[in-house]
């Protein structure tokens, strides 16, 4: 949303958006969790209104869409950062040293395992179990990107260039 539009424009895009997912998906109930990862996908999360506005246009129980959408560990309920960082911590990750990556991750961007996401939503960083890259290892994933044999040096720096591409005018 731009600075000098009401609220209430960029809250008609938001349901404008969930609406065309809904109709891609011809409003079957049958497909809620497709639906749930495409409006995923397009909010980095899946604020609390639209899951209940899905469950209304479905036809669905709003627990019920809130049950799938906590079941489902890949669901974010919460914000998460713009650039959401996965360190693997799968066996050959961790044997390959991957928890100084996520030291220094977690105490640059000081964040935390409770407090995952820096306060200006740019950066997530959390663990996850293999990523089926182990030759790679240690390997860290930062949105759709594979880094591998990370060292915290390398780690830092890859968050360093984000940070300033994103300062960039
Ligand atoms: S254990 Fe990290 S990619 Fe397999």
């Amino acid at each position: 949303m731009s600075q000098a539009e009401p609220a209430f424009v960029g809250e008609g895009r938001r349901f404008q958006r969930v609406c065309d997912i809904l109709a891609l998906h011809q409003h079957d109930p049958a497909r809620l969790i497709p639906v749930l990862q495409a409006v995923q996908h397009e909010y980095r999360y899946l604020p609390a209104e639209v899951m209940a506005y899905v469950a209304t246009a479905l036809h669905l129980p709003p627990a019920h869409v809130y049950g799938v959408a906590t079941f489902y560990s890949h669901f974010a309920l919460v914000p998460k950062g713009k650039y959401v960082v996965r360190l693997c911590d799968g066996t050959a990750c961790h044997v390959k040293r991957s928890e100084p990556i996520l030291q220094a991750l977690r105490q640059k961007l000081r964040v935390s395992a409770a407090k995952p996401t820096t306060p200006d939503l740019m950066f997530t960083v959390e663990t996850v179990s293999c990523l089926g890259a182990c030759g790679l290892a240690p390997v860290m994933l930062v949105n759709d990107t594979v880094h591998g044999q990370v060292t915290p040096e390398a780690a830092l720096k890859i968050v360093d260039d984000l940070l300033t591409k994103e300062e960039l005018p």
